[in-house]
């Protein structure tokens, strides 16, 4: 969770979807392929250099995602789940041939967050799929609550019977005093945000007079031992997959000192990382965020600790932009629909119709919502009038055409919890956000019923 420069916005930059996407026709000469697993979509994938690419920098690119550059091959194109073009129009295009995933998600991926034009070659054939027919292979992941008995020797858990438990997803935290690593899972956290490993801060291990200062080290002690409670361990950790990224707790010295400085920043509450979501306390084991980045069960002890931080390193708030940017988030929060075109919206006889297929979930807010974010705080904003979502997002989603107010077959009401929406208004305005899943907008206008 990095800002504002690198941030999410290297992993998912998104680009308005306005590209003009006719493909000319591409150089048939491959300078040379890079195989990888591609981490973010956790998927495998294949690039091809087209035209006189420089090796060099097609080295450089290879290496960037995590493969060798192998000259004189090619991807296998032909089989491809479609391909994603960068760069279209330039003598040295890139085509990345997808291997993995459904034609939809990779077009929504190609072009939503990475800001290439797909080209529904290969397997994809030359239609687009009928969206009856389209399903996520891969969904973003809810919360899930998951209640265990204590480890032998632990003290009995503050749950029924004894047991220990915690909401398995970003943001959660098991109780005080016990480690993620023995009571949670990092299977679901994981995969809600792009992970990948990257290094400490320079000097981040030289030796930290402050440790020898008894308060000091007691904060310092209290932060760590809080952090160690909840899932950021799953990528700050010597556990994580492929090593941490950036901060992480077993580093020797002064962790806190292998943070960059907006990571202090984003501790201190100087940037503000609303939009990552949060959990209640009261959900979370006496855990939350806010104004501070990291979860803790004293948020305010959590972010003086940082405040102190960012004094020690000559810092202040007016050195940094108080809006976090964490890619997609924020452009989502940021983002501000305009009026609905062609019949998208709510018709008089109830009718919900949208474009761009087959939908996870579909809300109607009153106009001035906030934007859908992340669950489970920020995805069923204030002012949401009917929210209603595919009940299994890998077997049936939703298609253009239900009924406002009316649960489709195999979907699931999640407001209101119970009862009817409250009906439309003739003549009002209100905002249709229609999502392929999380944070993967497909149609969001503005309409009047
Ligand atoms: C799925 C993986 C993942 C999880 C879980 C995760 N992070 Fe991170 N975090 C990252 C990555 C990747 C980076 C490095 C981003 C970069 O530098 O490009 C990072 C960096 C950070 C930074 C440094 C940002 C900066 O600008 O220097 C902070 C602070 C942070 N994370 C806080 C947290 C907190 C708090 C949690 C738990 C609530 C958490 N992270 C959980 C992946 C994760």
């Amino acid at each position: 969770m990095r800002t504002p420069s690198r941030a999410l916005v290297l992993v998912l930059p998104v680009v308005a979807a306005c590209v003009d996407d006719v493909v000319p026709e591409l150089p048939d000469e491959v300078a040379a392929r890079c195989r990888y697993e591609n981490r973010f979509a956790s998927q495998d994938e294949c690039r091809d250099y087209l035209g006189p690419w420089d090796l060099e920098a097609a080295a450089a690119d290879c290496e960037g995602w995590g493969g060798a550059l192998e000259e004189g091959l090619r991807c296998d194109a032909a089989g491809a789940i479609g391909w994603c073009v960068f760069d279209k129009d330039s003598a040295t295009p890139i085509r990345v041939s997808f291997e993995e995933g459904s034609c939809a998600e990779n077009e929504r991926g190609c072009e939503l967050f990475g800001g290439g034009v797909f080209v529904a070659e290969g397997q994809c054939g030359d239609g687009t799929v009928d969206p009856e027919d389209q399903v996520l292979t891969r969904p973003f992941p809810e919360p899930v609550e998951s209640c265990v008995e204590p480890l032998p020797g632990d003290e009995p858990g503050s749950a029924e019977g004894g047991q220990v438990c915690q909401w398995l997803t970003m943001q959660g935290c098991t109780e005080p005093g016990r480690s993620w690593a023995d009571y949670g899972s990092c299977e679901i956290p994981l995969v809600q945000r792009p992970y990948y490993p990257v290094a400490v801060r320079q000097g981040a291990e030289d030796p930290d007079p402050r440790l020898d200062d008894a308060s000091y080290a007691g904060e310092l002690a209290w932060v760590k031992s809080e952090l160690s409670s909840c899932s950021c361990v799953c990528c700050h950790s010597t556990s994580s997959p492929e090593g941490p990224a950036n901060w992480y707790l077993e580093q020797p010295g002064n962790f806190v000192n292998g943070m960059f400085d907006s990571g202090i920043a984003q501790g201190a509450g100087v940037i503000d990382s609303t939009v990552l979501g949060d959990i209640e306390p009261e959900q979370n084991n006496g855990f939350t965020r806010l104004p501070s980045v990291f979860p803790s069960t004293d948020p305010s002890r959590m972010q003086a600790f940082f405040q102190r931080e960012l004094a020690h390193r000559g810092l202040s708030s007016g050195d940094f932009d108080p809006i976090g940017y964490y890619g997609p988030l924020t452009d989502q929060d940021l983002f501000e629909p305009s009026a609905c075109t062609g019949g998208e919206g709510v018709a008089q006889d109830g009718t919900v119709s949208w474009s761009g297929g087959a939908a996870r979930m579909v809300l109607v807010l009153e106009e001035g919502s906030a934007n859908p974010g992340v669950p489970p705080n920020r995805d069923t904003p204030a002012g949401t009038v009917w929210r209603v979502d595919a009940s299994d997002p890998t077997a049936r989603m939703l298609v253009s055409g239900l009924s406002f107010g009316v649960v489709p077959d195999r979907g699931v009401q999640r407001f209101p919890s119970t009862g009817a929406p409250a009906a439309l208004a003739a003549g009002r305005s209100y905002y249709l956000y229609v999502s392929a899943d999380y944070l993967q907008p497909i149609t969001r206008c503005l309409f009047t019923h």
